[in-house]
């Protein structure tokens, strides 16, 4: 028996469609020898920041968030930034890469309903798509702006029914965020994970004497799945997996 269609596919934007480690080329320029520990810091930063303002319920938008989170990030390693530096890096943060595969998987599944639920605020999210074309194969971009919450929380979630009139169960969620993972899980939806570092690559990352770089202390935090009671319905590599996971519930 066929598993039931999905009559959506809902992507996250950061480190899913786009690629938050594309903003090092801005910083590493700006601070040479800094690109990297800037980059990974700043986006545990940011994220540390959506779940404590959620919490202490003090919503300010991604936007807010991603530029205090870069001052943080800055003044802890004693760097200071002027004013044009700071734009620049920011401005990278609103024209981020896509993925290499992001488009042609998007346009593998036209024809179906496509969307991105992301804790970008509008004006971010607005920018990104139109900046990638993405804004062409997709019929929606939903922010959690809307609730004036972020992602975990079941309210943003709940905006992809608010907004596309889809159940849960009909609807596939993807994301390389395994705490987004979790997430989407916990509240009823179909999950794709894209486990971009692997177990190995994990392992092997750890193996070299570099252990404390900061690219791998950050895939240590944010690429591994959590110990936190759910798991994803498919584990995959890459977005290009994903056009034959769903045409494989077709009816
Ligand atoms: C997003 C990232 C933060 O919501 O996961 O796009």
């Amino acid at each position: 028996m066929k598993a039931a269609p999905f009559k959506a596919v809902v992507f996250d934007a950061y480190g899913t469609l786009y690629d938050i480690q594309s903003v090092a080329a801005v910083t590493e320029q700006a601070f040479p020898g800094h690109g990297d520990i800037i980059t990974q810091i700043w986006r545990i930063k940011q994220l540390e920041y959506t779940w404590l303002r959620s919490l202490m319920q003090r919503y300010e938008d991604f936007a807010v968030v991603t530029r205090e989170s870069l001052l943080y990030t800055l003044r802890v390693l004693g760097l200071q930034a002027d004013a044009p530096t700071l734009e620049r890096i920011i401005a990278k943060y609103l024209a981020l890469d896509p993925y290499p595969d992001a488009r042609a998987a998007l346009a593998a599944m036209k024809g179906r309903r496509l969307a991105i639920l992301s804790n970008g605020s509008p004006a971010m999210l607005g920018g990104l798509v139109k900046a990638t074309g993405f804004d062409v194969l997709l019929d929606a971009v939903i922010s959690v702006d809307a609730h004036r919450i972020f992602k975990p929380s079941p309210q943003a979630y709940a905006l992809i029914e608010e907004r596309l009139g889809l159940a849960p169960r009909d609807v596939l969620f993807v994301s390389s965020n395994p705490w987004d993972v979790c997430g989407a899980k916990a509240f009823g939806l179909n999950v794709a994970w894209i486990e971009r570092v692997t177990p190995e690559a994990m392992a092997a990352a750890c193996a070299t004497t570099d252990l404390v770089a900061p690219l791998t202390l950050f895939k240590a935090l944010r690429t591994q799945m959590d110990e936190l009671g759910f798991a994803p319905d498919y584990r995959i590599a890459a977005l290009s997996e994903l056009p034959e996971i769903v045409a494989s519930h077709e009816p």
